[in-house]
């Protein structure tokens, strides 16, 4: 992949967090979702490269912009694979909540694992941690191998949970190995990420979540040289099959780093909806001016960039600023 298409892509995350911060506590989380989707869909076809959606808002039928299949981009450049989430972090917007981001990762073609829209056990761990835990350990084993890993005690050892009412007996086991835990309402790719970026302070992520999100959490943590495994939980016959139909044939094994994000290359870029663990809110600054807070990596060079942008929105176009309907 050329290394340029980082910068460009970034103005994809960019252009779907104007759209979305314009619904922020709005209560409308289908129109935030539509209005980044839709400045996602129109600025792609403005980057140079023969992009396919493997994960995007949904089958051909369901969705009328990035379905899983469509192409975007110029055509001419790289053959690349395409993860989209317009808004990680619908209700948080449509609430008003801390902690949304526009996010995509790209691949070259077929190394983004074609994960089903349905739920996936996870777990994620920083550079030091890497390739010393398993998803299949007690979470309290897990715990100490990061404190050593990091050099941490039992107690300063900081977990991210999202917070639902299926983790709590994991909740409590951490609570009682004397852990400390970080709850959030959602956006677990953003807690994913936190365990591999220096300043955060997060040791742990563990949980189950959307399996897509799955996907493009590990397509950052491969660019940061942090660890993720994943399993799907298929909750019906119908789930198993989906999972058959996109190439999985064991949907109960375990997915390492290398199966969700496969080569040594990706790219992830997100940007701040409203503010987070690290990146900060699009914040509207008068006479038409916004400023956005992104971050964009490449797994090839390990290249952290924070990418901060004042755009003007008098000098942009409507598709920024309107939902899809
Ligand atoms: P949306 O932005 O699509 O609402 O997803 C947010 C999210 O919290 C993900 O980060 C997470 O993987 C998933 O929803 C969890 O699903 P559920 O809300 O069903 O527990």
């Amino acid at each position: 992949m050329d290394r340029e298409l980082a910068l460009e892509v970034t103005r994809v995350t960019e252009g779907a967090a104007l759209a979305a911060a314009k619904w922020l506590g709005r209560g409308d989380k289908n129109q935030a979702d539509g209005a980044a989707t839709n400045a996602m869909r129109e600025i792609f076809d403005s980057v140079n490269m023969k992009g396919r959606v493997v994960i995007g808002e949904g089958e051909m039928d369901e969705a009328p912009m990035l379905y899983i299949g469509e192409e975007l981009g110029t055509g001419n450049g790289p053959e690349v694979d395409i993860a989209v989430d317009p808004i990680e972090g619908t209700t948080i917007v449509a609430k008003g909540y801390t902690n949304a981001i526009t996010v995509l990762a790209i691949a070259d073609r077929g190394n983004l694992l074609h994960a089903p829209d349905m739920y996936m056990e996870k777990l994620a761990v920083g550079p030091n941690a890497a390739g010393k835990v398993s998803i299949d350990d007690p979470v309290e084993k897990t715990i100490e191998i990061v404190a050593k890993a990091n050099n941490k005690a039992i107690e300063d050892v900081t977990v991210m949970v999202l917070e639902r009412e299926r983790h709590q007996d994991t909740i409590d086991r951490i609570r009682e190995k004397g852990a400390r835990v970080k709850l959030f309402s959602d956006n677990d790719i953003s807690a994913a990420i936190a365990t591999s970026l220096p300043g955060t302070g997060v040791d742990l992520f563990l949980g189950t979540g959307g399996a897509p999100e799955g996907v493009v959490a590990a397509a950052g943590l491969k660019c940061l040289g942090g660890d993720m495994q994943g399993r799907l939980v298929p909750q019906n016959d119908g789930e198993i099959a989906r999972c058959k139909e996109m190439g999985i044939e064991d949907p109960h094994r375990i997915l390492m780093l290398n199966d969700l994000v496969a080569g040594d290359d990706a790219i992830f870029s997100a940007t701040g909806v409203t503010s987070g663990t690290f990146l900060n809110e699009a914040k509207f600054l008068g006479g038409g001016l916004v400023e956005t807070d992104s971050i964009v990596m490449r797994a090839k060079t390990k290249t952290v960039r924070y990418i901060k942008t004042v755009h003007n929105l008098e000098h942009k176009p409507n598709y920024y600023l309107k939902s899809n309907d």
